[in-house]
């Protein structure tokens, strides 16, 4: 369901042209079996950012069942990628879809809470493991925290993407289904917005593409 139109996601998803079969039927069944994954408008935008960055050293923090890192992995032949879940649910589904995928040997999982795992990561990381794109799209509440410890793992110059800053219309109106209920979800996620459109070392671009995305990239 999305916040703006129906009509308008419908049409829009029939541009939606995937990297390859093997990552549509992904997909189809992250879709069928209703798990959370990037959604096609969403993929589409990464795509292009992708096409114009290349990075080569990707972070991302909310693995599901693997369909974003692997969509990564494909996009970009030569790049490597640090995938982070904790839910007992997806970490096994996840490590057999990169153990099934030659992709995946470029995808290293890591699992346990995002916060634990970053704080590893910082603490070992070297000049040559910084990262130069930042995916997150895990625990709304806890953006901040994620971004400010992907932000020491980061190169200068670096882009950080947000994913679901909207939150089916939460974050920016009561009157949406559901956002009472999610109260706390959006009182973080608009205190993040803030501080991120209050820093001026920042550029920062909000859009209302898919679940609403924040495009940020890092002073070089
Ligand atoms: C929206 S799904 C990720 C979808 C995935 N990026 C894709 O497109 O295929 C969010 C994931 O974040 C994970 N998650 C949420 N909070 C987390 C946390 N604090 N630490 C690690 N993983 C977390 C959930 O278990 C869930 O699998």
């Amino acid at each position: 369901m999305s916040f703006t139109s129906d009509k308008v996601t419908e049409y829009l998803s029939t541009f939606y042209r995937p990297v390859d079969d093997d990552l549509a039927a992904l997909r189809y069944y992250n879709e069928e079996n209703e798990v959370p994954l990037i959604l096609r408008e969403t993929e589409g935008l990464l795509s292009f950012l992708l096409e114009i960055l290349k990075p080569q050293h990707i972070l991302e923090i909310g693995t599901a069942y693997g369909y974003s890192a692997m969509f990564f992995a494909k996009k970009l032949p030569a790049a490597r990628i640090t995938t982070i879940d904790r839910a007992p649910a997806m970490i096994p589904v996840a490590t057999q879809v990169f153990y099934d995928h030659e992709e995946g040997e470029r995808i290293d999982f890591r699992t346990g809470d995002a916060a634990d795992v970053l704080d590893d990561l910082v603490e070992n990381c070297s000049g040559d493991d910084l990262y130069d794109f930042v995916f997150i799209d895990a625990g709304k509440s806890h953006y901040r925290d994620f971004f400010d410890k992907a932000e020491q793992l980061c190169r200068p110059g670096a882009v950080i993407v947000c994913d679901n800053i909207l939150m089916h219309g939460w974050t920016v109106d009561r009157s949406y289904e559901g956002a009472k209920r999610h109260r706390t979800n959006v009182k973080y996620m608009r205190q993040f917005l803030d501080y991120i459109y209050e820093r001026e070392d920042l550029t920062v671009s909000l859009l209302s593409s898919g679940d609403g995305l924040a495009i940020i990239k890092l002073h070089e």
